[in-house]
């Protein structure tokens, strides 16, 4: 049975939404192999612009999926294919948006922190609940979400387990805007819309550059900037005319 549900609700948008309710949409090993290649089949698609993760009212995802956690053995995170998958979200090269309800929990929340832009429902939980069971965010949690919230932040959240509501996840930069619960969805899909109709190249520049400063060294990654100013193309071109000429511009990707 799929375990999530995908659909193009406006043009150039995706949504993926993750349907595993009953589990408050655990991060099963099928749920982020079927995520992944829905990803795949969006990145090589010119028709998609940007990709919105969502769940449902109870939870954007409560984590891994613990009942699929061995006793022991070779720890069920080391899989390949679950290793595939997070590499894929990952390396998504398009808008990655995500609009969350309820709990963002674990690998939820490692997930929002891949994603590069999250909107939260104003009853939206974001927690690392992980040192509970004796694991720790694993998913590269411990890597980036200092990045977002800052060191002292991310102990107190890995350390504690403890939840943040809404809008201390917004105060502390996991997400842009806290929105009513019943519109966290049309918002986020809004935005991607809006984003859409950017010009998916210069977007997508966008993300590949920003992307290098968790990655490189900074004057690596200025360097690189500097390079990528001497790209061109017809969406640039369309973007200045329509500028002079008063009139809104229409992106063809090209
Ligand atoms: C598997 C889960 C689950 C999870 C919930 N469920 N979270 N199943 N994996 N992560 C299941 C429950 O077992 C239950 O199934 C059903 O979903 C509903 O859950 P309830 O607890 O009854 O719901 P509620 O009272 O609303 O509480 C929701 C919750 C709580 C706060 C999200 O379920 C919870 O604390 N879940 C665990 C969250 C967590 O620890 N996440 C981190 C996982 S580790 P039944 O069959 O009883 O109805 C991780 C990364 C590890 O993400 C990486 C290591 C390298």
């Amino acid at each position: 049975m799929a375990t999530i549900a995908v659909s193009r609700p406006a043009p150039h948008v995706c949504l993926i939404r993750f349907d595993r309710p009953r589990a408050r949409n655990a991060l099963s090993r099928e749920l982020l192999v079927e995520t992944a290649a829905e990803l795949d089949r969006a990145a090589a698609d010119p028709e998609v612009r940007c990709v919105v993760l969502t769940g449902d009212d109870a939870a954007f995802s409560a984590g891994a999926d613990i009942k699929e956690m061995p006793d022991g053995g070779i720890p069920m995170w080391g899989q390949a294919d679950r290793l595939r998958a997070w590499k894929t979200i990952e390396r998504f090269p398009k808008p990655l948006l995500a609009a969350v309800d309820g709990y963002a929990l674990g690998g939820g929340c490692e997930l929002t922190t891949l994603c590069d832009i999250v909107i939260a429902g104003d009853g939206a939980r974001f927690g690392f609940p992980e040192v509970r069971i004796a694991a720790f965010p694993g998913d590269g949690g411990t890597q980036r979400l200092p990045r977002v919230v800052g060191k002292t932040r991310a102990m107190w959240m890995m350390m504690t387990g403890e939840m943040i509501d809404a809008q201390t996840a917004c105060a502390w930069g996991l997400a842009i805007a806290v929105v009513p619960a019943a519109e966290t969805v049309a918002r986020t899909l809004d935005l991607a819309g809006r984003i859409a109709a950017m010009s998916p190249i210069a977007v997508a520049m966008i993300k590949e550059e920003v992307l290098m400063t968790y990655q490189k060294p900074l004057d690596e990654s200025l360097s690189l900037e500097r390079k990528l100013l001497l790209w061109q193309t017809e969406d640039h071109d369309e973007g200045i005319a329509a500028f002079v000429e008063k009139r809104p511009p229409v992106f063809k990707g090209r």
